[in-house]
């Protein structure tokens, strides 16, 4: 909104006329107010402040990855916003506490009065999860009906604009994938990280065939566990095995970003590759915030309601519970450190490698 008047004073400059005046406890209309029910409001009202935030910075992250070069001045901006989102969602965390100082019991003294209204049909929240990319097929439905069934058309609008908009996944998926790095010169990542990649397993292989204290039935457990690993290199080092894996919905990152982002984690020690390597552990942050917020939501519903059904529909606690796994977005930057090879092992860069991302990540435009 854009203010048209100037200020007069610290309640105007805030408008806390407004903001204070809309706590009303609904249990007022069947007589007798409940105490709690002022803390309830005060907290979801908090929540809510704090989405708005969070959108605002989102937004600015998503349009600065959004152009087709991305000056390094802004991955530093981008970092400072993502730092900013994270202790937020720390904060979010926390307040749960708060409301915790509400019995179950006082929770039901106007429970009754809440209808049908639930967390459920929070439009902010649901446009943060769609903005940082949870598609809507991929999430957890209840009742056969869609996850915005419940909210007034305009909402609904604006969230089916923001699902078809760029998310932050796919900017960043679109920036990583024009990372230069299969065309350096003489350096060809992938077959060095191949070659390092083939020597770890192998001498893992030997470690566990020739240790002669293993019993037969453990040693062939841990056989099993390297050939488990080799496939899932195996996967980075055959496009068409990724690309398999993507069809049947068990990657989501193409393979293009998925290579530069094992290039930025594997060489993050190299001063041009540190800070996009701290921009690729920022999402992993906002990613486990919001998992952790879910299942401290979670246990504090199963606390105050049990397993009762919940007040927007769903089965309560037990659907809560799925989501916490569910709702993940940037499980493939967390799967990389499976593909992480020890630094001793890795092909050095050389310097037309350095010289060249450097260019990319300083000074690169159109
Ligand atoms: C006494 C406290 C609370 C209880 C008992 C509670 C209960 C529930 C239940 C049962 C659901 C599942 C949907 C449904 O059937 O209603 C839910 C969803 C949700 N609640 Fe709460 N809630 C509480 C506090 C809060 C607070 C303080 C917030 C902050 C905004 C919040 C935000 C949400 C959100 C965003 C969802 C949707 C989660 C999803 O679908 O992934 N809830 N809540």
């Amino acid at each position: 909104m854009v203010r048209t008047d100037r200020p007069k004073n610290y309640g105007d400059y805030l408008r806390l006329d407004r903001l204070l005046s809309c706590q009303e406890p609904a249990s007022t209309m069947s007589g007798s107010e409940a105490h709690d029910e002022t803390l309830f409001i005060v907290v979801h009202q908090v929540y809510e402040l704090w989405f708005k935030e969070i959108l605002h910075e989102l937004d600015s992250v998503i349009k600065m990855f959004r152009e087709d070069y991305v000056d390094e001045r802004n991955i530093g901006i981008a970092v400072t916003r993502v730092h900013r989102m994270v202790e937020i969602q720390k904060l979010m965390i926390d307040q749960i506490r708060i409301l915790e100082t509400m019995s179950p019991l006082d929770f039901l003294d106007f429970r009754g009065s809440l209808g049908g209204y639930s967390g459920f049909q929070s439009f902010q929240f649901r446009l943060i999860e769609a903005k940082l990319g949870l598609k809507r097929e991929d999430r957890l439905v209840y009742s056969d009906r869609p996850y915005d069934s419940d909210l007034p058309d305009h909402e609904r609008e604006i969230l089916r604009k923001a699902e078809a908009e760029p998310t932050l996944f796919e900017v960043i998926e679109r920036w990583l994938e024009r990372t230069p790095f299969l065309e350096f010169g003489n350096f060809v990542f992938l077959d060095a990280y191949r070659q390092a990649a083939d020597r770890m397993l192998d001498a893992e292989l030997k470690a566990v065939h020739s240790d002669s204290a293993l019993p037969e039935d453990v040693r062939n457990v841990r056989l099993k566990r390297v050939q488990d690993s080799q496939e899932h290199f195996l996967s980075v080092l055959q496009q068409e095995k990724h690309e398999k894996l993507r069809t049947e919905g068990h990657r989501r990152l193409s393979y293009k970003a998925t290579l530069a982002a094992l290039l930025i984690n594997l060489y993050c020690d190299q001063p041009i590759l540190h800070m996009p390597f701290t921009f690729l552990s920022g999402l992993l942050d906002i990613d486990e915030q919001f998992t952790l917020w879910r299942y401290r939501h979670t246990l504090m519903v199963h606390r105050m309601i049990g397993r009762k059904v919940g007040t927007g529909g769903s089965a309560g606690f037990d659907y809560l519970r799925l989501t916490v796994e569910k709702h993940k977005i940037f499980t493939d930057f967390f799967n990389l450190s499976t593909l992480l090879i020890p630094r001793s092992e890795l092909p050095p860069l050389t310097e037309q490698v350095q010289r060249d991302l450097g260019f990319f990540y300083t000074t690169r435009k159109g």
